[in-house]
């Protein structure tokens, strides 16, 4: 294997190998970047690649299909996966180590060991998606402790996630500072995300209604016109009758806490979770 820092993207399934390599950038002066992903990479990924580049960190980027955050009726099998076009992607934006480990590298033998985030879970995809932050949390932890990075870089477009890490993070000392990114989104405002794959010509014409409503409810709260109860009952409905399947929630909640909103004195996010047909979509926006 190559260890050392030239160029190019460096490509590495195990986490001695990770280890290995991380360990010769930081011998050789630098800091260190962690992206963790899913892989089928889009133009939101390479913005978080972007910004630790941007603060002088050496992008590693991690691609793994965690099955643990998916419940038992949920698209893991489905779920995209494209290594070598992630690869391609990654070296032109100048990442230098891809993780790709195996599913056995990631969960070797019996794993008797979980991270739970309480309370900051308790709503939004918390009680629709049992399980999932467990496995996000539990991966997460893994993630980092295996590349041991100065950051770590999330999207904003999964808020709640990057709620729950932050908080992981704060709550355990685990010293690593985490990073949230802004929500890259198509010319049209549609956010970017993986499952945007799945999306039909005539439901991708559809999915704009989530952000149009985002921005809506987040104009009427701000300026007080509506409570944010009455702006995201009628977002709903306005999404229902523009052709999505179930609004699974549309909220006003707290930037921090996640708790909702009936007014808006701080810093708040409207936060939505909706089906068309096979896709879940969801999207937020600060208020
Ligand atoms: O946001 C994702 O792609 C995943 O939840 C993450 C953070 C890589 C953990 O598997």
């Amino acid at each position: 294997m190559n260890t050392s820092t030239e160029p190019g993207l460096l490509v590495v399934r195990t986490v001695a190998d990770l280890r290995r390599a991380v360990a010769g950038f930081r011998k050789a002066g630098r800091t260190i970047g962690l992206v963790p992903t899913m892989g089928a990479l889009h133009e939101g990924h390479v913005s978080l690649v972007k910004g630790a580049l941007e603060r002088g960190d050496v992008p590693v980027t991690s691609i793994f299909v965690n099955p643990t955050q998916f419940g038992p009726k949920e698209d893991f099998s489905a779920y995209p996966r494209d290594e070598e076009g992630d690869f391609d992607k990654l070296r032109d934006a100048q990442c230098r180590i891809a993780f790709a480990p195996t599913k056995d590298e990631m969960y070797p033998g019996e794993q008797l060991t979980t991270v739970t985030v309480a309370g900051i879970t308790d709503g939004l995809c918390g009680p629709l998606r049992p399980g999932h932050f467990q496995g996000v949390a539990t991966v997460v932890s893994k993630l980092l402790l295996m590349a041991m990075p100065d950051r770590a870089y999330f999207g904003e477009k999964d808020y709640q996630q990057l709620q729950v890490i932050k908080r992981m993070v704060r709550d355990l000392a685990m010293p690593f500072e985490i990073v949230g990114m802004p929500t890259v989104r198509e010319k049209d405002g549609l956010a970017m995300s993986s499952r945007n794959r799945y999306l039909s010509a005539e439901e991708r014409t559809k999915a704009l209604g989530m952000y149009k409503q985002l921005v809506t409810v987040a104009d009427a709260v701000r300026d007080g016109t509506k409570s944010c109860a009455e702006a995201s009952a009628a977002a709903s409905q306005a999404l229902r009758d523009g052709g999505f399947d179930i609004v699974e929630y549309f909220t006003v909640v707290d930037a921090d806490s996640l708790k909702p909103l009936e007014h808006v004195a701080g810093p708040a996010r409207v936060i939505a979770a909706a089906r068309l047909g096979r896709t879940r979509l969801i999207d937020n926006l600060a208020v």
